[in-house]
């Protein structure tokens, strides 16, 4: 889907000794499209709850379920889909101007977000209605 994807990173594991475990590198450029300035986690949320809820404008994210399993359900104008994220070796890239909703956190979930910027809260679109009034400036109304 136009600006986010899966991306697969490294898993490290030794064949040879069981109970060795496993280690996934991620660097830039190599493994992610651009270079990381804040890490953030989320965690101990309730099963029923969403969060999310917005878009960004210029911010790229990379989200990874480094324990349990999470949903990602992102918006675009180009079209819609859910991922469920639920192995530390796989992160969802999501680029500018892509809503997200995150839900059916497993109890033991922990989503780890690496962010191409600190905290800015200028950044964010958290009106749907203006997400979409946004994508259809940048993108074009829907069936032009
Ligand atoms: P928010 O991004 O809305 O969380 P989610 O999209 O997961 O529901 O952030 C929740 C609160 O945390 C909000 O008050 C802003 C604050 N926050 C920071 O201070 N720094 C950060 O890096 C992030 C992501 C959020």
């Amino acid at each position: 889907m136009y600006n986010c994807s899966l991306i697969k990173f490294r898993k490290i594991t030794s064949s040879s000794e069981t109970g060795f475990g496993s280690l996934t590198p991620i660097e830039y450029p190599d493994n992610i499209p651009f270079e990381i300035k804040r890490v953030y986690y989320i965690y101990n949320v309730a099963k029923d709850l969403v969060r999310g809820h917005h878009s960004h404008k210029k911010l790229h994210q990379v989200l990874i379920a480094v324990k349990g399993s999470v949903k990602i359900s992102v918006k675009h104008h180009y079209g819609q889909q859910e991922y469920i994220l639920n192995d530390p070796s796989v992160g969802l890239y999501i680029g500018p101007n892509v809503w997200r909703e995150m839900s059916d956190f497993s109890e033991d979930a922990v989503l780890l977000v690496l962010a191409s910027d600190v905290y800015n809260a200028d950044d964010y679109i958290r009106d749907y209605d203006e997400f979409i009034l946004n994508n259809e400036n940048l993108y074009g109304k829907k069936g032009n």
